[in-house]
């Protein structure tokens, strides 16, 4: 079968990460990249790398009539205007084979639902890329214990956290544009690493009902005058005035339809967290057995003292967010098959081969995004969220937290 033909929307982070990732993909060319900034580097980055001619086109249109997958990799807030054009394309001639969505899907419930909506009307497989399901840790410690839940039971509490010290760009600071603080940049990855691992193995990914969300969002660091200061330096972010929050935590609880247990999956994130770099920590507690996983144990450590240290590389070359160039480093050597994109890759293209949505498709995005929000709404209400009270489905149908309305002193100065 021939190669499909990948157009990425997007050259910043994240699709540096996914070009990584590429270099272990085989069945795919980086045909293409449209992007407001950073094309002609992407592009050198993907020849460099023999990726493919990752041509650089001008508009969205042109993308999509040169290739047939088309990967979303632009900040949130452009997801809307681009779904549309790419569905506008399609119109016009365009035939694509699948479409992917980094996280969040979408910054509201009805943004994600229009997203799913579009898709339909698209009408090509969708892949929502949540890549941390995907890492292989997690996986080999599902296959692993598959025959310990057959025995025992499946796993009752999942503990999922992602942190580290925050974003790298201003748009993720600011929550009326990124929907929120770290509940919505990183709490998606760490509930959906819970629903999953919670999942009894054999079953589909939604096959456990979410019943109810309690959270806590927190302004514990970045809302200090200090580093408010450092914030409005660095990143042009106003925390004084639109904060966003850089703790969440929260409960979300499952119920198995067929056996009525309830089980739970905790999540905590943050971008307060100044260790080495990006820390995702994961466990699992089943019955007489456990997993746990941490990102930052790795094979490599690297030391470098202080009279050294003016001769160090880019310290996010050993690890992503990294904050410190000298001392007892831990390295990663191969990040983006750690965190889950090749893998990710893997089944969004195999999927689309076979004219199928992958694992994970725009739906699950939009489970995702209502978990998230209804964590919000339980924070600012300061009560659990009933997931199964059609009132509270409706109400989340025109949600808008405060926070993202930047309304967030309210909640977090209250
Ligand atoms: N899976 C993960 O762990 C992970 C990590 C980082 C980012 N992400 C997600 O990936 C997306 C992109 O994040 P990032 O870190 O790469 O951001 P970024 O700001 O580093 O890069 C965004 C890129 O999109 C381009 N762009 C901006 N608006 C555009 C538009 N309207 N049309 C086309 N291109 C546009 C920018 O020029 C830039 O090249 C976000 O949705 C983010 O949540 C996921």
């Amino acid at each position: 079968m021939e190669d499909l033909k990948l157009g990425f929307i997007g050259a910043g982070f994240v699709a540096h990460f996914h070009a990584r990732a590429l270099e272990s993909v085989r069945g795919a060319d980086l045909a293409g990249v449209f992007s407001i900034k950073g094309s002609e580097e992407f592009q050198q980055y993907a020849r460099d790398r023999g990726l493919g001619d990752c041509t650089i086109y001008s508009n969205i249109a042109e993308l999509c009539m040169n290739c047939n997958v088309i990967a979303i990799f632009a900040p949130n807030p452009a997801r809307i205007e681009i779904v549309e054009q790419i569905l506008d394309a399609v119109k016009i001639g365009a035939k694509l084979k699948g479409l992917i969505c980094e996280k969040p899907l979408g910054r509201t419930v009805a943004e994600a639902k229009k997203l799913v909506m579009l898709a339909k009307e698209i009408g090509a497989p969708t892949a929502y890329f949540e890549n941390q399901i995907h890492m292989k840790a997690v996986k080999n410690a599902i296959t692993q214990l598959a025959p310990v839940q057959q025995a025992m039971g499946p796993i009752a509490l999942a503990r999922s956290a992602e942190e580290h010290a925050g974003p790298h760009e201003p748009w993720f600071w600011d929550p009326t544009r990124q929907g929120g603080g770290v509940l919505s940049d990183m709490g998606c990855h760490s509930i959906a690493v819970g629903w999953y691992v919670l999942t009894p193995v054999g079953k589909p990914v939604r096959f456990l009902e979410p019943v109810s969300v309690t959270a806590d969002c927190s302004l514990l660091k970045w809302g200090t005058p200090k580093c408010r200061q450092q914030l409005l330096e660095k990143m042009g972010v106003d925390y004084s005035k639109t904060p966003a929050e850089d703790f969440c935590t929260g409960t979300v609880n499952f119920r198995n339809p067929e056996t009525g247990q309830i089980v739970k999956a905790q999540f905590t994130n943050s971008w307060m967290f100044d260790k080495q770099g990006l820390r995702l920590l994961m466990d699992g507690l089943g019955p007489g057995y456990a997993f746990e996983v941490n990102s930052l144990k790795s094979p490599l450590e690297v030391f470098i003292g202080d009279e050294a240290a003016q001769a160090v590389a880019d310290a996010e070359t050993a690890l992503e967010k990294a904050t410190a160039s000298r001392g007892l480093l831990a390295v990663q050597p191969n990040e983006a098959d750690l965190y889950g994109y090749v893998d990710e890759f893997i089944d969004a293209l195999t999927a689309f081969k076979e004219g199928k949505d992958a694992l994970l498709n725009w739906d699950y995005g939009l489970e995702i995004t209502r978990l998230c929000q209804a964590g919000y709404m339980s924070a600012e209400r300061k009560q659990t969220v009933d997931l199964t009270d059609p009132a509270i489905q409706a109400d989340l149908d025109s949600y808008t937290s405060l926070i993202a309305q930047g309304r967030g002193a309210e909640v977090l100065f209250a």
